[in-house]
C-alpha cells in the first residue's frame, strides 16, 4: 500500500482505478477549463503569516455550519454521479463524514437515492436540488427529504443551463455508462470498480428514475438539464422552495455581492460562494478571489460559505480566514472515495483536517473560530478581478 499524504495522492490512485469517463466527469471544467484551473492556483497567491512561542495546546477546529456543530468547517458537496466512482458511492460517503462529523449533502443526480442513504446512515444529511420546472416533482423530492430527516437543502442556482465540458461529450457520459467498445475496454481494467458495480443494482439516478415523468433520456446529464431544469428561474421561484420546504435552506453558487444581497433578503440561512468547482462559466473569476466582495457585502447578514477549489487544510484555512463560515470539498473527497472507497473519504477527511490543525496553529492561533485577516498577507486586489494578479 503505498503512503498516502496529501490530496494529490489520492487522485493518482483514483485516476488508476477508475473508468476514464467518470474520472473524466469528475476532473474536468468547462470549455477552456480556466476557471477550473484558477480555482486551485489561485489560493496560491495568498500566503500564511508565521508566528512563533505561542502555546499550541489544546487546539480545536469545531464550530457550526448553520447552527450544526462539526468537527472542522468542510463539509461534503453534492456532486453527482458518486455512485458510479465506486459502487454505492454516496453510502460511503455519507458514512465517512457522518463518522468524522461533518456535513453529508446528496446531489439529486445521485445514483444512490434518498432513501438509500437515509436507510444506511443515521445522521441527518444535506439534500441538494436543481431549479426544476416541475412543480410536482420539485414538492415531492421536498416530501422525499422531509421523510428521510434531511436537515437542510442546498438550492444550486448556477445550473439553469449547463456549461460545456468537452470530455463528457466525447465520451459519450452516462449513468449506466453506455457500453462502446471504447468504454467497456477501458472498464475492463478496472477490477475493483467492476465487482463492485456487478454486486449492487444501484447504476441509475436514483433520486430521478422511476420519479420524474417526460425525460427522454434520464441516464443523461446533458438530456436531463435541457428538459428538466428552468430555465426562466428568478428569485421569486427560490423564495418558493423555501415555503414549500419550511426548513433551512442554503443557496449555493454565489459569485456576486448583489446576488448575495437577494439571498439574503429571500431569507435564506446560508449562501455558498461557489462558481460550482469552474463547471459552469468558463472566464468566471476563481471562487476564491469572489469571496472577500461577497464577506463585506453580506458578511454581517447571513452565514457564506465557500466552495470550489479547496485541495488541503490550508486552503481551508484561507478560505475560514477571510471570512467563510463553512467550506466544502467535492473533488477531494471524490479522489478518495475512488481510490478506497468510504476508507479513502476518511483518508481524505483526515488530511485536510490534519493541514488545517497543523497550519492554525503554525499561524499562531489554536480555535478556528480566532483566524482572521491578521493571518494572512494577500495580494493587493485579490479580490479585484480588474487588477491582475
Ligand atoms: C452537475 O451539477 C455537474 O456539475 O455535473
Amino acid at each position: 500500500m503505498p503512503v498516502i499524504t496529501n490530496i494529490e495522492d489520492l487522485r493518482r490512485i483514483y485516476e488508476r482505478r477508475t473508468p476514464r469517463m467518470f474520472y473524466d466527469y469528475a476532473e474536468s471544467g468547462s470549455w477552456t477549463e480556466q476557471t477550473f484551473r484558477e480555482n486551485t492556483s489561485d489560493f496560491r497567491h495568498i500566503r500564511l503569516k508565521q508566528r512563533v512561542a505561542v502555546d499550541m495546546d489544546n487546539r480545536s477546529t469545531r464550530s457550526t455550519m448553520i447552527g450544526e456543530d462539526v468537527a472542522m468547517p468542510v463539509a461534503l458537496a453534492p456532486v453527482g454521479l458518486t455512485g458510479m466512482q465506486t459502487a454505492d458511492g454516496e453510502i460511503k460517503a455519507a458514512r465517512a463524514a457522518e463518522k468524522f462529523g461533518v456535513p453529508f449533502t446528496l446531489s439529486t443526480m445521485s445514483i444512490c437515492s434518498i432513501e438509500d442513504v437515509a436507510e444506511n446512515t443515521s445522521k441527518p444529511f444535506w439534500f441538494q436540488v436543481y431549479t426544476l420546472k416541475d412543480d410536482d416533482f420539485m414538492r415531492r423530492l421536498f416530501d422525499r427529504a422531509r421523510a428521510a430527516g434531511c436537515s437542510a437543502i442546498v438550492v444550486t442556482v448556477d445550473l439553469q443551463v449547463l456549461g460545456q465540458r468537452h470530455k463528457d461529450l466525447k465520451n459519450g457520459m452516462s449513468a449506466p455508462p453506455k457500453l462502446t467498445v471504447k468504454s467497456v475496454a477501458n472498464m475492463m481494467t478496472k477490477v475493483q470498480w467492476g465487482l463492485g458495480m456487478l454486486g449492487t443494482k444501484r447504476r441509475f439516478f436514483g433520486n430521478i428514475v422511476g420519479h420524474a415523468k417526460g425525460v427522454s433520456d434520464p441516464s443523461s446529464l446533458s438530456t436531463w438539464t435541457a428538459e428538466a431544469f428552468d430555465v426562466s428561474l428568478d428569485w421569486d421561484r427560490i423564495a418558493q422552495f423555501k415555503k414549500w420546504w419550511g426548513g433551512k435552506l442554503i443557496v449555493k453558487g454565489i459569485m456576486d455581492a448583489e446576488d448575495a444581497r437577494r439571498a439574503a433578503d429571500i431569507g435564506a440561512d446560508a449562501i455558498i460562494v461557489s462558481n460550482h468547482g469552474g463547471r459552469q462559466l468558463d472566464g468566471a473569476v476563481s471562487s476564491i478571489r469572489a469571496l472577500p466582495a461577497i464577506i463585506d457585502a453580506v458578511g454581517d447578514r447571513i452565514e457564506v460559505h465557500f466552495d470550489s477549489g479547496i485541495r488541503s487544510g490550508q486552503d481551508v484555512l484561507k478560505a475560514m480566514a477571510l471570512g467563510a463560515k463553512g467550506t466544502y470539498v467535492g473533488r477531494a473527497f471524490t479522489y478518495g472515495l475512488g481510490a478506497m472507497g468510504e476508507a479513502g473519504v476518511t483518508k481524505s477527511l483526515e488530511l485536510i483536517h490534519k493541514e488545517l490543525d497543523v497550519s492554525m496553529a503554525l499561524c499562531g492561533e489554536t480555535d478556528i473560530h480566532n483566524v482572521g485577516p491578521h493571518i494572512l498577507y494577500v495580494p493587493q486586489g485579490f479580490g479585484d478581478p480588474t487588477v491582475p494578479l
